[in-house]
């Protein structure tokens, strides 16, 4: 479960991107989060997973309050939650297999094991055969999916979209959601972020809408 109690986010400058913000995120969910550009919502997925702090109230994940962890605690919660940046953040100097290992390398893991997972995280996201090429040879809708594979890699309980479809055809984009429609459906909870609803009302999910850092009708 995801909780927000009150929760305000100041930028340096003043502005208050999160503005006195509480919701409740239950575990298994998949849910949206909506709003104009410059809403919060890239502000508000990054305090879900720890990537900032907030500038005053509470924020919970799974029965740990973040305000509360030490550095160390922090990073292990964080392998529990994959995250897929609005500006993507792929390396192209590694090729597609290196790029979905990087994170397993980071936390220690054994070669082989880390191998297996990263392999059975391409084959998921529909990537087999490239594993070896430079991602800059892959189409956008590949390069999201390099993404989703990389951020699935360490099979987090939470996974967070930051805009994985801003850049993608209509058709891309729906794959797109079937994938993450069978996480899912696996039990992960989803949290998908747009400005354009178009995509998200065909779901039928729960949508929580933004407005200048505030929640919004
Ligand atoms: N690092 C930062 N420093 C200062 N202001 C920021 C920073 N990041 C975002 N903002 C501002 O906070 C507001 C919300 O940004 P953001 O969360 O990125 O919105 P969205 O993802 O909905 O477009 C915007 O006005 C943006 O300019
Ligand atoms: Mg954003």
């Amino acid at each position: 479960m995801i909780r927000f109690e009150q929760v305000v986010k100041t930028y340096p400058g003043g502005y208050r991107a999160v503005d006195n913000v509480s919701f409740t995120i239950q575990q298994g969910e998949m849910i949206f989060i909506a709003g104009h550009s410059g809403a919060g919502k890239t502000t508000i997925l990054k305090l879900i997973a720890g990537i900032i702090q907030p500038t005053s109230g509470k924020i919970w994940v799974n029965n740990s309050c973040l305000n509360d962890l030490n550095r160390d605690q922090l990073g292990f919660l964080r392998q529990h939650i994959g995250f897929i940046f609005q500006d993507h953040k792929i390396l192209y100097d590694r090729t597609t297999l290196e790029n979905v290992l990087l994170p397993l390398y980071i936390t220690g893991y054994d070669k082989d094991v880390a191998l297996k997972r990263a392999n059975l995280a391409i084959s998921k996201v529909g990537l087999e055969g490239k594993e070896n090429v430079d991602p800059i040879s892959l189409s956008g809708g590949e390069q999201q999916r390099l993404c989703i594979a990389r951020a699935m890699v360490h099979q987090p309980g939470i996974l967070i979209a930051d805009e994985p479809s801003a850049n993608l055809d209509r058709s891309y984009a729906l794959d797109i959601m079937e994938l993450f429609e069978s996480f899912h459906k696996a039990g992960t909870t989803v949290i998908i972020s747009a400005h354009d609803e178009s995509l998200m009302a065909d779901y039928g999910r729960r949508i929580i809408r933004f407005k200048e850092g505030r929640f919004a009708a």
